[in-house]
């Protein structure tokens, strides 16, 4: 049976960019999304269906010998709102799943199968908190932020199980703040304003943004966000009982996001109408992360400077992302 990597929800935003960093490789790589791919690299086998499809996901891991998984698929915070029934399944018993079927297979084959999986800033709560630290209060006031804290726990439990036994999974589990990536809009999710106002001021259209011009939330960009992915699953072990680890690369309100797009684009016209159903989530999630403990167990580099990743990274990417199209 050949080794492969498996990636759920390649199709999303850090999915995307994750799949291509991963295709680089000389692995094969099995890719499962609902939705279908437009772009085809050689060595991905892709299978359109759901993650909450039991068969497929058994046949996955009957028929390759899976190292590593990246679990990607899930539905962002206000979808989740809208469609609380799916988000619980997708989110949780999706997660639960494939998290079990590694597990299995970690014991079968006598080895230890590493899973990442993206949790969010949406487990904290109520208040919203300056420099959360990961054991800070965790009352998510959302059904996405409730997902994401009981898989972390699951995952977490099950990576303890593992170690007693001596096979089974290695759980990793990064906290994302909101992810500002120059190449995709991404909807659904409470932090979305900041890209969207990034690819709106390239395309000279105005904004509407639904979150108070104060409102300080965490950020990081797409680059830094692959590259904490691949970090923190390169390490042979990860030597902490702590599975789910802060990640930041900026914090930020929106009156400071635009001041950073206005440099470039000075023509930007933002108006604001503040809508509940995003205020009242963001109210609750931390303006800034702690992010200690990753520096600490795997060496992540937290070195803010909004000047360099609007000026360095995320205005150029954009140009060159439209440029192509
Ligand atoms: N970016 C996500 C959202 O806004 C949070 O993890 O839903």
């Amino acid at each position: 049976m050949n080794d492969a990597i498996l990636i759920t929800g390649f199709n999303g935003e850090i999915g995307t960019q994750t799949l291509l960093s991963l295709s680089q490789r000389q692995i094969p790589i099995i890719a499962l999304d609902i939705n279908k791919s437009d772009i085809k690299y050689d060595n991905v086998t892709y299978i359109k269906d759901s993650i909450l499809n039991e068969n497929i996901i058994k046949s996955i891991f009957n028929d390759y010998n899976i190292i590593e998984v990246y679990h990607f698929a899930a539905l962002l915070s206000q979808s989740a709102n809208n469609n609380p029934e799916l988000a619980n399944q997708v989110n949780e018993e999706g997660s639960k799943l494939i998290i079990n079927t590694a597990m299995n297979h970690g014991k079968k084959h006598e080895s230890f199968i590493k899973i990442f999986f993206p949790s969010s800033i949406a487990v904290y709560g109520p208040r919203k908190l300056k420099n959360a630290q990961e054991l800070d209060i965790m009352k998510p006031q959302t059904i996405y932020g409730r997902n994401k804290l009981a898989i972390e726990q699951f995952g977490t439990h099950k990576h303890e199980e593992s170690l007693e036994l001596g096979f089974g999974i290695d759980f990793r589990c990064l906290r994302f703040p909101g992810i500002i990536s120059p190449f995709t809009v991404p909807s659904g999710g409470t932090t979305d304003f900041a890209p969207q106002m990034l690819h709106a001021a390239f395309n000279n259209e105005n904004y509407i943004c639904k979150v108070d011009s104060l409102t300080r939330l965490p950020f990081l960009g797409m680059k830094n966000t692959i590259k904490v992915i691949i970090d923190i699953m390169s390490f042979k072990i990860i030597n902490s009982k702590l599975r789910a680890f802060n990640v930041q690369e900026m914090s930020l309100n929106p009156t400071e996001i635009i001041e950073q797009l206005q440099k470039e684009f000075p023509k930007f016209i933002v108006d604001f109408d503040i809508d509940s159903k995003f205020q009242s989530i963001a109210d609750t999630w931390p303006e800034s992360l702690n992010c200690d403990e990753a520096s600490e167990k795997w060496n992540f580099i937290n070195k803010q400077n909004n000047d360099v990743t609007f000026k360095e990274y995320l205005i150029p990417e954009i140009k060159k992302h439209y440029g192509k199209h």
